[in-house]
């Protein structure tokens, strides 16, 4: 009898063992390895996008779906080294799902690699925090811009107005044109009305142009500051001196961008009195007027000025302030040349035939018969501008 209990307990044991081994192995698929990564698309919602490679460093933007602690590993080769977070007042960021690092100390003219990781916050409460598994993304590459090399290529594009179709054929035009960056000039986001629809289109814009690559600069136009989610939308970029407007340097160029606002008066009733660009366009005379007079704007082998209304040639029945506040200063400022949108159709203004001091180029609109890209590119102390049309066709070629 006794023998008979112990070979029971000895039957059972052995059948709750094979039990858990067999519940072990169902879960081996799920787990992860260091040298495996996985499930990373249940956690990463965007690539990570590059912005403001400017002052010796960069910024690394990404979203996630789930809260997670987010950090970058970057290096000067592939088995990156070094770890950056964010920190606010003390706190390293954590617990949220938009990721914003900034890499400080670079190399100017240096190539670096990194990778985005992520890992999941499943409990974050006063005494008690509980982690899932880190997610990395893939290990991409950047280089920063270095003031003694004097040449680059960027590649702009205006008043996409969330067209993909267009963005995707008219990067297909560039096929063969190794850039550095990229500007988006205005109205490529349309009358932001919430966080899903402009990230469905900046996702599909960033992966368009290899964001995680390739720094992007985003400056508004009159649609990207309409809408429910128009003011949480300056949430998403890191502008140059976190302001919408602004100046850097790409090697011995000077790039100033500006904020034209909207295109109706601040007093217009579509409005209900929640805008000011009065006082945001009279900052940037003020910023002009310190900027034209500043060693980095004056030193500069070529001046460059973007932005997204033109002040010249539009017809006189719009309100168009910006010409008459900012035309004198910008006027002094020997620019090689201005790059505009917002009229939908392409056009060149040779220098002072409108009242401007230098030249102007606009591009065009979303669809077919008018899109354009904009290639700026600088080799040695020559500026080129070439604008091309959505099927191919080349609209314009500058040299200054
Ligand atoms: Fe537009
Ligand atoms: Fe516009």
């Amino acid at each position: 009898m006794h023998i008979k209990s112990n070979n029971l307990i000895r039957l059972m044991l052995l059948v709750l063992l094979a039990t858990q081994i067999s519940l072990a192995s169902a879960g081996t698929g799920n787990q992860t390895t260091p040298e495996e990564p996985v499930e990373t698309q249940s956690v990463f919602r965007t690539k990570p996008f590059l912005q403001n490679p400017i002052g010796g460093g960069i910024t690394v933007s990404w979203f996630t779906h789930v809260p997670t602690h987010g950090w970058v590993e970057f290096g000067m080769d592939e088995s990156l080294g070094t770890k950056m977070e964010t920190l606010i007042a003390g706190q390293v960021v954590a617990n949220v799902k938009q990721h914003k690092v900034r890499l400080n100390g670079l190399q100017p003219g240096q190539t670096y690699y990194y990778r985005v990781c992520s890992r999941e916050v499943l409990t974050y409460g006063a005494y008690k925090k509980e982690f899932g598994e880190v997610a990395y993304s893939e290990t991409y590459q950047f280089t920063l811009p270095d003031t003694k090399s004097p040449d680059f290529t960027a590649i702009i594009f205006n008043d996409l107005h969330q067209k993909k179709q267009t963005l995707q054929q008219l990067m297909t035009q560039l096929e063969g044109v190794n850039y550095d960056f990229v500007i988006y000039n205005g109205d490529c986001i349309d009358d932001p009305r919430s966080e899903d629809q402009v990230l469905n289109f900046l996702t599909f814009s960033n992966e368009q142009v290899n964001a995680a690559e390739k720094p992007v600069f985003y400056i508004r136009g009159n649609h990207e500051i309409r809408g429910a989610y128009s003011v949480e939308f300056n949430q998403l970029f890191d502008y140059v001196g976190g302001k919408t407007y602004g100046a850097f340097n790409w090697g011995d160029t000077r790039f100033v961008m500006l904020d034209c606002g909207e295109d109706k008066p601040d007093s217009h009733p579509v409005y209900y009195g929640l805008n000011s660009f009065e006082q945001l366009r009279n900052d940037q005379l003020d910023f002009l007027r310190h900027e034209t007079k500043s060693k980095a704007f004056k030193k500069a082998a070529k001046r460059v000025l973007i932005h997204h209304i033109p002040l010249y040639g539009m017809d006189e029945k719009y309100y168009l302030p910006c010409a008459e506040l900012w035309g004198e200063t910008l006027n002094k400022g020997r620019f090689a040349v201005a790059i505009n949108g917002h009229t939908h159709s392409s056009a060149y203004q040779e220098a002072e035939s409108l009242g401007n001091a230098y030249p102007v180029a606009i591009g065009g609109g979303y669809s077919a018969d008018n899109a354009t890209v904009m290639v700026l590119s600088k080799t040695g102390n020559t500026l080129h501008l070439k604008m091309i049309g959505y099927d191919g066709t080349v609209l314009g070629d500058f040299y200054f």
